[in-house]
């Protein structure tokens, strides 16, 4: 795993940026594995911005997310599609028929969540798969207790799950309590992680997933199994680590390359 550690959530976005921005120019056809949730907002904000200076086309990439509540339809304003749509894909010169979000209300969730993997798997599988990490350890919707060998399926929200999603829904509807999720066994399969973590109350699921074992309760800590994981944090989303001067001296060794993509082959 590289721990990065920067000042400030901007940098962190501009950070992960790079890394897609490299990815993209090194294979102009790649498949990025996308998140939700208010983590990657900057990210994507960086990302049009770079679009709009011409630095950056998505005209040939491939998208899968990585999650999607059951039981509410696409044009919902709190589904990931119509996140997606409104905050990242409606403002670059992406395919939408090259864009691939599970659906969460179809009559039958299990069969589409099948369905989802395949056509993960159709694609040649995810190159880059960007990251949020929850409060409780989650990737995706991989809440604790999730095996380490799941693929995309259907799961149950745990209560602090739906605690910290509350406030997106208005007081009178019914909030999911379900969602699609790739499992850690899709997500521990793609390429490369990147996996962005900024603010305090991240902190301790951040010292779980990086210092703490690899186990089903804090799911996150299955990055530690994977070859190419970047974490990038900020420095409050740090706080708690133990060994953060040692994160930032490796850091220092390997600036030279830690922007420039390698092509990792399969
Ligand atoms: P957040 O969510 O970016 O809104 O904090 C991250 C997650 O729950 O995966």
């Amino acid at each position: 795993m590289e721990i990065i550690i920067l000042p400030t959530p901007d940098h962190v976005a501009c950070y992960g940026a790079d890394l897609c921005e490299a990815l993209i120019r090194a294979k102009p056809t790649a498949v990025l594995g996308l998140a939700t949730g208010s983590t990657p907002l900057a990210l994507y904000n960086e990302l049009i911005k770079r679009y709009q200076q011409q630095r950056l086309s998505f005209s040939q990439i491939i998208t899968f997310n990585l999650d999607e509540y059951v039981g509410i339809s696409a044009n919902h304003h709190q589904s990931y599609h119509y996140y997606m749509k409104t905050r990242l894909f409606d403002f670059i010169d992406i395919n939408p028929a090259n864009t691939h979000i599970p659906c969460g209300d179809v009559e039958n969730v299990y069969h589409a969540a099948i369905c989802y993997e395949q056509q993960i798997q159709n694609k040649g599988g995810i190159d880059l798969q960007l990251l949020g990490i929850g409060r409780n350890g989650h990737i995706g919707f991989n809440e604790p207790t999730s095996s380490l060998n799941s693929i995309t399926r259907v799961k149950a929200l745990t209560r602090a799950t739906q605690a910290d999603n509350q406030r997106f829904f208005d007081a009178i509807e019914q909030q999911p309590t379900h969602a699609i999720t790739m499992g850690i066994k899709t997500i521990l399969q793609a390429k490369q992680l990147l996996l962005l973590a900024t603010g305090v109350n991240k902190a301790r699921a951040v010292k779980a997933m990086i210092e703490g074992p690899v186990c089903a309760m804090c799911p996150a800590s299955c990055l530690q199994l994977h070859q190419y994981a970047t974490i990038v944090l900020d420095q409050q989303a740090a706080s708690e680590l133990t060994m953060r001067d040692y994160y930032q001296f490796a850091k220092q060794a390997s600036d030279t390359f830690s922007t420039q993509y390698v092509d990792l082959g399969q």
